[in-house]
């Protein structure tokens, strides 16, 4: 591929079945503009045309949206009164609809996010899916339990779990479905009622997704959508009928949701940033460990909150794992997203590709040494060669700082113990990495590092039944798995007086 014009293999691209309509917000079941009838516009980052205008939701709109979701929750509403096995059976046709409709929702998703079709496709989508069909199991297995006390004589204690009421959702743009689903999913499983706010750079499919609700037999109200950027989602924060926020983003933003979200006391969850240490030692399968590392920093051009984006070497593998670490890199080639042979897509917006060159730039002024890319690719659209930048050290700002594109610091050391310092030595959590034929060794890291998810000899992997959130600064509430039905409920003890 040519350095001055984008990707050149998109000949045989196939018409779209997804022909992208205005995006109305859904409220009530409804598509309907926003009160003040202003829109804003949704591209395709691999090119920066205008893919259709989205309404943008203004307080007023927010306010509907919120009374809608309450409506739906109130006393002997359909969806309250709707039992788990029939709830199961929504959420388990969702996932059906969802599925037969893959081929679009996945070119939307590319679309919206200039991230490759073939991931869209083979992960974003069925992923999606299967997050509900998991919830969808859940529904009817939500208990409490019976407890025995051993105060006030004879008594019988127990406890319900409840859904915790209007959920306000508000999602990023690096796996807008996913993200959407694993908020959505568990929060209708526990019978919740959801306003989602979706990025503003990526609405689409969550506007589809609404389509489906309506399909499945979710009751109007359950599920709505307000599509807006920042300040929709701090009206959402703001709401006094909000009973819970769930917030996946920067952590700028998680913390001002934070302090807005105090004034009622919602309860908060939060899913923010990374900068996770990937540990590489010599003594373990480094050909693997160094592909595995590809993907751990380069999936989804790096616009990954678990990125394996400091990534430490032991001195006597380090020139072996980093020519397959470079050479490979080298080899990954960008195009048009919507291809199918299309590995590596765009950046989602010239802001944030912008960013992420500009942290190349202050790498190279902190004495780091571009060994591969480090350039944008072309001109149109926000393309960027996959980064290698070594003789880092931690404390350098692209050691320390979330860059959210594809460049991977990488940081020589001696032993285990100076991998863990370093490796715990930022203000993120979310994950690491351990690469290793030492059991004991793996083990006892996997311990002592601070993160949510530690992963041995794999990397950047997630499973709808495992914990996933972070320590420190990446957030805290864990989604997914059985963690996430607590995220969702809250418990009443009842105490019966038997006496
Ligand atoms: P952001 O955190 O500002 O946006 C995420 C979501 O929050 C969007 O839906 C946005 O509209 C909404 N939002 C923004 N301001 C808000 C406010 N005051 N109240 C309520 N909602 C608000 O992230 P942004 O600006 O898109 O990206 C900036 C950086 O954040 C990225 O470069 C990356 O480092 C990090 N990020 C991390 C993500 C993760 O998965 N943990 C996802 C997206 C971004
Ligand atoms: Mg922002």
């Amino acid at each position: 591929m040519s350095d001055t014009s984008t990707p050149d293999i998109l000949a045989d691209i196939q018409p779209l079945k997804a022909k992208p309509k205005p995006g109305k917000l859904f409220i009530n079941g409804e598509f309907v503009d926003a009160q003040d009838g202003k829109t804003f516009n949704t591209h395709y980052p691999a090119t920066a045309n205008v893919i259709t205008q989205i309404a943008e939701a203004g307080t007023e709109d927010v306010d509907r949206a919120v009374k809608a979701a309450r409506a739906a929750f109130s006393e002997g509403s359909p969806w309250r009164k709707m039992n788990a096995v029939d709830r199961t059976r929504c959420l388990l046709k969702l996932a059906e609809l969802m599925r037969a409709n893959a081929e679009e929702l996945s070119e939307l998703e590319t679309l919206d996010t200039g991230k490759p079709i073939f991931e869209s496709s083979k992960f974003d989508v069925p992923q999606a899916a299967e997050c509900f069909e998991y919830y969808a199991g859940w529904v009817t297995k939500i208990t409490g339990e019976t407890i025995p006390v051993s105060k006030g004589g004879d008594a019988f204690a127990y406890t319900l779990r409840e859904p915790i009421g209007v959920c306000g959702q508000i999602i990023p743009w690096n796996f807008p479905l996913q993200m959407l689903s694993w908020k959505v999913a568990p929060a209708l499983a526990c019978g919740n009622t959801v306003v989602l706010k979706p990025a503003e750079q990526t609405p689409l499919t969550a506007l589809r997704f609404a389509e489906l609700t309506l399909e499945a037999g979710i009751p109007p109200g359950v599920f709505n959508v307000i599509t807006g950027g920042g300040a929709t989602g701090a009206a959402l924060v703001e709401h006094e009928d909000v009973d819970k926020i769930a917030f996946t983003g920067s952590v700028e933003t998680g913390k001002s949701i934070m302090r807005a979200a105090s004034k009622t006391l919602k309860r908060v969850s939060l899913e923010l940033g990374g900068k996770s240490p990937n540990l590489i030692f010599a003594d373990s399968d480094l050909e693997t460990a160094a592909k595995y590392a590809l993907g751990g920093i380069f999936f989804n051009q790096g616009e990954m909150c678990t990125a394996g984006s400091r990534i430490f070497v032991e001195e006597s593998g380090y020139d072996q794992f980093m020519s397959v670490l470079t050479s490979r890199a080298q080899k990954m080639v960008a195009g048009d997203p919507l291809h199918p042979k299309t590995r590596l897509g765009s950046l989602i917006s010239e802001e944030h590709l912008n960013n992420v060159l500009n942290y190349v730039d202050i790498g190279k002024k902190e004495g780091a040494i571009v060994t591969t890319g480090g350039e944008r690719i072309g001109t149109k659209g926000y393309f960027m060669k996959p980064t290698v930048l070594e003789g880092v050290t931690n404390s350098m700002r692209v050691a320390q700082e979330e860059i959210f594109g594809p460049v991977a610091s990488v940081i020589r050391f001696k032993d285990a113990e100076e991998a863990l310092r370093e490796a715990n030595n930022s203000q993120f959590g979310l994950a690491a990495s351990i690469w290793t034929r030492d059991i004991k060794k793996a083990h006892k890291l996997a311990r002592s590092l601070k993160a949510g998810t530690v992963w041995i000899n794999t990397i950047s992997t997630t499973d709808n039944a495992l914990p996933f959130g972070g320590y420190k600064d990446s957030g805290f509430g864990r989604e997914l798995g059985k963690s996430a039905i607590d995220l969702y409920t809250e418990t009443k003890s009842v105490w019966v007086d038997l006496n």
